[in-house]
């Protein structure tokens, strides 16, 4: 748990930066703390969304047109872009997806079919959302593999030493969140996946609470698989990226079949393109994928360290605010945490809290946040959730003090 002590000045000012900002909601400043769901988009991305549509909309990989070439040439800068976000060692490890859901599901479908035989383990955790859990099972079913989860300790950490218990050379998938959308909790990764290797497991990290946050360095983490989304970043819905080292790419059947995933099509049989294009099947969302490149170029503009320090001081300020007031229990207290505090208020339901606090601009999300196994096993249906993003400031922390103790007084429950 952060102190007092922890909480510095916020590094960043850029409210300014964020168009749906200086729109009010139901007659209030918009409070937004629902970055865990989703991001609000920059001026700059809305502006090369719109540029691209308005100048260089055409498809990729077909036409000899200008236009074509041109679109071509954005969408592979922006594969050579994420590359160089993720730090990963060649442009050939991006695939492009349509999110984190289905980066993992394209995991699962070749890579996991190819691999995963009856018997063999599948190693989960307690943390993982439902996109790194439903696409394993319908695996294990359909091979008669076996999924095991790693417990969890009472403050939202992963039990290490169970971790260690469970893997066994019959692991032969470890799939983990870097960061836990629910609690906070960020995992200890890096060793996770060594010890995941020296039984000789391949791991996949669900990234997409982790990306907006923190550095990600594929190859200093040496993870097989990384999965995020791009709305989770400040871009565009509808786009995503597959990170995977290039020798299990190039290694993995295709899941998809269409155009431009082919080397040759007969009637006798077709022959498959290299990874990447492997895994694009058909027209991709390719304005999705050339805006993707202007949300990360914002990002790093930014700088992590800022990113990082401005969102932690957030986390610690509301931390201190919300144990400060009667009644009210933070749910994950994990020493590692990002910018999420999920939070039970005594005698209001989460959801009744939520659409309170709605009727004062601020936005939180309530429920399981596609979490149910760790919602079951934490005994309660789900909790509210404020997840801080750049433009979250002191003052929005307050906004939803002041809108919960407004709430309390309503249900005649704490202290005023
Ligand atoms: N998984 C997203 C969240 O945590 C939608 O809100």
């Amino acid at each position: 748990m952060m102190s007092a002590s922890a909480i510095t000045e916020i590094k960043l000012d850029v409210q300014g930066d964020f168009p749906i900002l200086q729109h009010p909601i139901r007659d209030q400043r918009l409070v937004y703390l629902d970055n865990g769901a989703t991001t609000q988009k920059p001026e700059c991305v809305i502006q090369a969304e719109r540029e691209f549509y308005e100048r260089e909309n055409a498809n990729i990989h077909r036409g000899v047109h200008w236009l074509s070439q041109h679109a071509t040439d954005l969408y592979d800068r922006s594969r050579e872009c994420t590359r160089a976000f993720l730090h990963a060692a060649r442009t050939e490890e991006i695939v492009f997806t349509s999110g984190t859901t289905d980066s993992i599901n394209l995991v699962a479908a070749t890579w996991g079919r190819a691999n995963i035989k009856a018997g063999d383990e599948i190693l989960l955790t307690m943390l993982e959302h439902h996109s790194n859990i439903v696409p394993w099972q319908l695996l294990a079913d359909e091979k008669g593999a076996v999924i095991k989860v790693v417990p969890m300790l009472e403050d939202g950490t992963l039990d290490q030493a169970e971790y260690k218990r469970l893997l066994s050379p019959r692991t032969k998938f470890v799939g983990l969140v870097h960061v836990s959308n629910a609690l906070g909790t960020v995992n200890p990764v890096k060793e996770m996946i060594a010890e995941a290797h020296a039984v000789g497991a391949v791991v996949l990290l669900d990234g997409a609470q982790a990306v907006a946050h923190q550095v990600v360095d594929v190859q200093d983490l040496d993870c097989d698989f990384y999965a995020f989304s791009g709305h989770k970043i400040y871009g565009p819905t509808g786009v995503g990226v597959l990170y995977g080292k290039y020798a299990l790419l190039d290694a993995m059947p295709p899941w998809k079949g269409g155009g431009d995933m082919i080397h040759t099509v007969s009637f006798s049989g077709s022959t498959f393109a290299p990874a990447p294009q492997r895994f694009e099947a058909g027209t991709p969302n390719i304005a999705g994928v050339v805006v993707l490149a202007e949300a990360l170029k914002y990002v790093q503009k930014l700088g992590f360290d800022a990113i990082t320090e401005h969102e932690q001081a957030l986390l610690a300020y509301a931390t201190e605010q919300l144990q400060a007031l009667t009644g009210i229990k933070i749910v994950g207290t994990a020493p590692h945490k990002a910018g999420v505090v999920s939070f039970l208020v005594d005698g209001i339901h989460p959801h009744d809290l939520g659409t309170i606090l709605d009727m004062d601009g601020v936005a939180i999300r309530a429920g399981h946040h596609c979490a149910m196994p760790l919602m079951t096993e934490l005994g309660i249906p789900g909790t509210a959730r404020a997840s801080f993003g750049v433009y979250n400031t002191f003052a929005d922390v307050d906004a939803l003090v002041a809108s919960l103790k407004k709430a309390q007084k309503l249900f005649g429950v704490g202290d005023e």
